[in-house]
């Protein structure tokens, strides 16, 4: 298939700009078309040429410091890789306001070091319910109230100037009903009704769902909803008002390549695919997962690294284990899908492994991800927006003789405080009757016990749980990948039982850990002796230390030393220049370790404490201590 001319559509262009689009084309035509057969067998080769022109289109409206910003990226194409790299999460207005808002923020965010900010959903949503802004009526336009498409510009600028990159969602698998789109096959547009899956009667939906799990079963029971105007039964996975896109019509490809680069050229840096997993449906499954998915993925990536290659995707993929590598790419599609994939079952067995005190279960589930691609990064995150839903496999519970269902009802049992002893103070959402499943919802601080210390008044308990917290987020930082900070946990904000107040959150208890940014407690952080001090210098204190740790760039792949004393994760990692084995006790008791355990010579020194060196005798470790032994190579 040969590359399309596009040179009458750079015409004009400075010439050294023409030349590297269409290196880039060259580089990365082979990917677009083998994504494109992937999805769309019979059509690629069309579709790729449409494709060439709308990255050709785009990048002629790319602004002069974005072209520079897709250079410096090409010179050090690992930058989303650096142990400098540090992510925080964050809804606009919670934190900021407006979007100008957020921009007066910026030194609070480089006090922390961030330089990744994920904003959430901040394309015009429908109004009224709109699950945190995942339901959007219009992505060319900015929420109202956070400001305009040029606030979003000048924010886009003002962060990167200052060495952050701005993170936005990509709703990919769902528009409001109120979209242009939805509105046009609602009346009856045949082009339109071609965007979404919309059915005559029940015959197809009731042979989908056979084999659908269910996403909201508390809210929006089954994945199809009947629409009075149209007369049909449309594909709704999440809610009613969240109509699924039909992917599997090229012009919806089209769009959302248009649309991608039209985000980069605002400035976004990094795109955060939602709801990835669900993109391709196939009769018979899961609807979840499916190859075409990767393709699609491949496809879109080809389009934004030849128009704007600065940009990267993250993608947002919350599924069992076996299913996640997929994501950053595996045989054909390694290194050529996602740049980023949060680490789900990471989170979920740091949570599990403070419930239990033991990592047995940790070391297996984590040990049986394959090596991830040298070039790709685990989004490494302790809480985010979403609830936890406890992606615990059955055979790698079985593998530890733990019965995965009793686990996971543990797990939640745990977190919503229900279980003896259990100090957790977390809600259930989403209680699915039929499977048992229930996920919680809750702050980081508030699921680790430090709420319930503050109400106790107990101050040892208290000093315990803060210790969990800071434990919980050195292994988030030091893991290795790209630390996803959410918003409230470096001052260790408790839940917000307030979220019920507002008619539009009402019945989504995910809001109580969704606070808004208390200005005047985040002040408490320069007040030694505060909780919010001790947690902030704490975190403060890791981040700082991680910077300077080669063996934490992301690129290292963390190896899970077999556990020797159930009660002490020990993680090794290996790079060119320095080893680190880290050290992490889960238990409120001291521990100690054979000297063996670690492979380090008796000189590797802790980088956290800068503590005399490791010596040859058994190694003791306090209660929720983390140790970051290392040596030079
Ligand atoms: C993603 C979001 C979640 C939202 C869902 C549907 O999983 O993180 O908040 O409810 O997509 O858009």
């Amino acid at each position: 298939m040969t590359i399309p001319d596009v040179a009458p559509l750079l015409d004009g262009e400075p010439l050294h700009d023409q030349v590297v689009f269409q290196t880039r084309l060259q580089r990365y035509w082979p990917d677009l078309i083998t994504g494109l057969t992937g999805a769309y067998p019979d059509q690629a080769p069309e579709m790729a040429r449409r494709l060439a022109m709308i990255a050709a289109e785009n990048f002629r409206q790319r602004p002069a410091d974005l072209r520079l910003l897709d250079l410096r990226r090409h010179a050090d194409p690992q930058w989303f890789q650096h142990q400098q790299m540090l992510g925080y999460a964050t809804y606009a207005d919670r934190f900021g306001g407006t979007l100008r808002g957020v921009a007066e923020k910026v030194d609070y965010l480089s006090e922390l070091g961030v330089t990744y900010l994920h904003l959430m959903p901040l394309l015009r949503p429908r109004p009224g319910q709109n699950d945190g802004g995942y339901a959007v009526m219009d992505y060319r336009a900015v929420r109202e109230d956070l400001g305009t498409v040029d606030d979003l510009r000048d924010l886009a600028t003002t962060l990167r100037g200052r060495g952050i990159s701005l993170t936005l969602d990509l709703v990919l698998n769902h528009v409001a009903y109120e979209h242009e789109w939805a509105v046009q096959a609602r009346s009856g547009d045949s082009y339109y009704r071609r965007y979404f899956h919309m059915f005559a009667d029940r015959e197809l939906p009731d042979a989908y769902e056979r084999s659908l799990p269910e996403v909201f079963p508390d809210f929006a029971p089954g994945s199809f909803t009947y629409d009075e105007e149209s007369h049909s039964w449309v594909w709704t996975t999440f809610n009613t008002w969240q109509w699924d896109l039909n992917w599997h019509n090229p012009d919806v490809l089209y769009e959302f390549a248009d649309l991608i680069c039209w985000l980069a050229n605002l400035g976004v840096e990094c795109l955060r695919l939602d709801a990835i997993a669900f993109l391709y449906k196939r009769m018979g499954t899961a609807c979840q997962n499916q190859p075409e998915v990767h393709a699609i993925t491949q496809a879109l990536r080809a389009v934004a690294r030849i128009a704007a290659p600065a940009l990267i995707f993250k993608a947002e993929a919350i599924v069992g284990p076996s299913d996640l590598a997929p994501y950053l790419g595996v045989g054909k599609h390694a290194g050529k899908v996602s740049d980023v994939a949060y680490q789900n079952s990471l989170m979920v067995q740091i949570w599990s492994v403070l419930a239990a005190k033991d990592t047995r279960l940790f070391c297996t589930a984590m040990n049986r991800f394959p090596a991830k691609p040298v070039s790709t990064v685990w989004g490494t995150y302790l809480r985010c927006h979403d609830d936890i839903g406890w992606a615990i496999d059955d055979g790698d519970a079985a593998a530890v003789e733990l019965n995965g269902f009793e686990h996971r009802r543990f797990l939640s049992e745990f977190y919503a405080g229900l279980f003896p002893m259990s100090d957790a103070r977390g809600l259930v959402f989403q209680e699915n009757l039929e499977t048992g499943d229930r996920r919680i919802s809750g702050t980081a601080a508030s699921l680790i016990g430090i709420e319930s210390a503050l109400n106790g008044g107990d101050d040892a308990h208290l000093d315990l749980a803060v210790r969990r917290l800071l434990l919980a987020y050195r292994l988030v930082l030091g893991f290795g990948g790209l630390p996803l900070l959410y918003m409230g946990d470096e001052l260790a904000l408790r839940n917000d039982y307030g979220f019920a107040d507002d008619p539009t959150h009402a019945d989504d208890n995910r809001w109580v850990h969704r606070p808004e940014m208390p200005w005047d407690v985040a002040e408490r952080r320069h007040q030694p002796g505060t909780l919010e001090h001790r947690v902030w210098h704490g975190l403060r204190h890791a981040i700082t230390v991680r910077a300077a740790l080669p063996s934490l760039h992301a690129s290292v792949e963390a190896e899970i030393i077999d556990p020797v004393n159930p009660a002490v994760l020990v993680l090794l990692r290996r790079s060119a220049t320095q080893t680190m084995v880290g050290v992490y006790n889960v238990t409120p008791e001291v521990q100690s370790l054979p000297r063996w355990v670690v492979p380090l010579g008796n000189w590797a020194w802790d980088a956290l404490t800068e503590e005399t060196p490791l010596g040859d005798g058994p190694l003791r470790v306090e209660p929720y201590q983390v140790r970051w032994f290392v040596q030079e190579a």
